[in-house]
């Protein structure tokens, strides 16, 4: 028996995570080691998404977010943002063909409103031809932060209760998760961050309060279903407690 498979033997099929969060980092560390152009990690960090996307299928995963875009990355230069949207574009046209009919419905969260108008418009039609399938939940988050989903939920809260659409009661936590770009998900049971930092870097803050957390020195483009598969391997021998005892 090989290694590869024996390995995936390991892993309790009963006890999966139902909802995996990624931060994909360190695509710019992978193409220096390489004498090679950042646009060129990011390049392969966009080829290993298929990868890890297609396996969290085959494992029977529900919900796969990644962190594609952070409201803090408008701050990379130019030609970098450009290019990160263009691989976005390029991926989500060709996601459907790619997936080779396997059910991935795909959702993007986080703040459209500064995105190119031809990424939006992707955006829509792949969410509009996805919406239907039952499979595997595909959340990309572009121009996402934490702390601004945060807020943004409290600011529609306060405007439902200045709209008596719910009383002083109804502000509840449930009723703030309800707000959240992330509303109808739930909340991630495994989160793991590439590439040896170890920080949350506003990514999905409210949500991941009683996730599991797994950091890898390994870089994003270096990730492979091995390594997803420690990830899970891991979580498995974590015993959950949310506080309790
Ligand atoms: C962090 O690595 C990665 C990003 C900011 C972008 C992640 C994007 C992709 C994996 C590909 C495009 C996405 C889709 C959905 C097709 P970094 O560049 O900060 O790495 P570094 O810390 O080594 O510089």
């Amino acid at each position: 028996m090989g290694a590869k498979k024996e390995r995936k033997m390991e892993l309790n099929p009963e006890a999966m995570p139902r909802h995996i969060a990624i931060i994909m980092d360190g695509n710019g560390r992978w193409a220096k080691k390489r004498g090679l152009s950042r646009s060129m990690g990011h390049r392969e960090g966009s080829r290993v998404l298929k990868i890890i996307v297609e396996e969290c299928y085959n494992l029977g995963i529900r919900y796969l977010t990644v962190f594609a875009f952070s409201c803090e990355n408008w701050s990379r230069p130019q030609e970098e943002v450009d290019q990160l949207f263009r691989l976005m574009m390029e991926y989500l046209k060709n996601s459907e063909k790619e997936l080779k009919g396997k059910p991935v419905r795909i959702r993007v969260i986080g703040d459209k409103s500064g995105l190119p108008e031809e990424l939006v418009s992707e955006i829509r039609r792949v969410e509009q031809n996805t919406a239907h399938i039952d499979g595997l939940d595909l959340i990309i988050a572009i121009n996402y932060g934490g702390r601004q989903d945060i807020l943004n939920a409290c600011r529609t809260l306060l405007d439902d209760y200045k709209n008596d659409r719910i009383g002083e009661s109804g502000i509840t936590m449930d009723a703030l998760a309800q707000r959240l770009w992330t509303a109808g998900i739930p909340d991630p049971d495994l989160l793991i961050r590439t590439s040896g930092e170890i920080r949350f870097s506003n990514f999905l803050l409210w949500q991941c309060a009683y996730s599991e957390l797994y950091f890898t020195d390994t870089l994003w483009p270096d990730f492979r279903k091995k390594h997803l598969h420690d990830a899970i391997a891991h979580y498995q021998r974590r015993e959950r407690r949310f506080g309790g005892l």
